[in-house]
């Protein structure tokens, strides 16, 4: 099994696995860029631990189509148009519309999915993190996974900018726990059973460039691609969950376990919920 555990502070983290041993075709498709300032260590363990080349910079024969450098504080993923400026980092700001307070109130469509009675969630496809940073402003307990190596560096980094914030320190909280390796080995093992279990994976696109999705999720999803096993996550989610599942899907998509037990409705999307009988 393939699981490390990412401390909450990138430079203690564990040699994850490399890469390379991840999915051979994800290997010649990244490398790490030195920032334009700074140490140059945390570039070189960067590149050493996912298994891929490091750069001084990009010439246009260099055959990778993504990228990670540091930018403004943060580590962030570029594709070749973001190379320039920018690059897309986990965003550890509340949303438009949510609260600033903690625990921000438990309303919306999301929380009524998780359920009022709900302690404690395992987000089993974390990705940029957004699901679990809302359900962590709630006041939920929460524990997140994430299987890509790229993602589960840059959720580590989110989650040290997150610990460094005044207001986490005032309260005295700690980020997320994340776990870096597949849901459908882990959720087996987990040391207590969770109220509920949260899955966003990676739906086929209704068309193939929707003009309304976001950067981030088109990264993503030429990153690594549709989630082939969603089928077989959902199962390994029944069987861990102490109470629920909780699948977001797109509105269009079949509900990926079944009849739900009862489904919420979001912007384009929905949240189905399963019980545990
Ligand atoms: C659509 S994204 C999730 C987006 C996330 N909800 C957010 O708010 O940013 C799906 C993510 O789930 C991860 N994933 C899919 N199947 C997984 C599995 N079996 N184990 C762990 N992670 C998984 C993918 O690597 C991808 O990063």
């Amino acid at each position: 099994m393939t699981t490390k555990i990412l401390q909450q502070y990138i430079g203690a983290a564990p040699v994850p696995d490399r890469l390379a041993a991840y999915t051979p075709s994800l290997a010649i498709k990244l490398a790490v860029l030195y920032p334009e300032q700074g140490d140059s260590l945390p570039p070189q363990q960067l590149a050493e631990r996912l298994g891929v080349p490091l750069y001084q910079s990009i010439d246009s024969e260099s055959p990778e189509e993504f990228f990670l450098t540091w930018r403004d504080g943060c580590l962030k993923l570029l594709d070749r148009e973001l190379i320039k400026k920018g690059g897309l980092t986990v965003d550890i700001e509340p949303r438009n519309g949510e609260q600033r307070s903690w625990p921000a109130p438990k309303d919306g469509a999301l929380a009524q999915a998780l359920g009022r009675k709900t302690r404690t969630v395992v987000d089993a496809t974390t990705g940029w993190g957004q699901d679990s940073l809302h359900i962590f402003r709630m006041g939920y307990e929460l524990l997140c996974i994430e299987r890509s190596p790229v993602m589960a560096e840059l959720l580590a980094d989110g989650f040290a900018r997150l610990a460094q914030q005044d207001w986490m320190q005032r309260l005295n909280l700690h980020p997320p726990r994340l776990l870096q390796g597949n849901a459908i080995d882990l959720l087996g093992n987990l040391e207590t059973q969770p109220d509920c279990i949260y899955l966003d994976p990676m739906f086929p696109p209704k068309r193939k460039k929707s003009a309304l999705a976001k950067k981030s999720m088109m990264v993503l999803r030429d990153l690594l691609g549709d989630d082939q096993d969603k089928k077989q996550l959902f199962e390994a989610a029944l069987s861990a969950t102490g109470k629920r599942v909780v699948v977001k899907s797109p509105d269009y998509a079949e509900p990926l376990g079944g009849k739900p037990s009862q489904s919420f409705q979001g912007k384009l999307l929905r949240y189905d919920v399963y019980l545990k009988g």
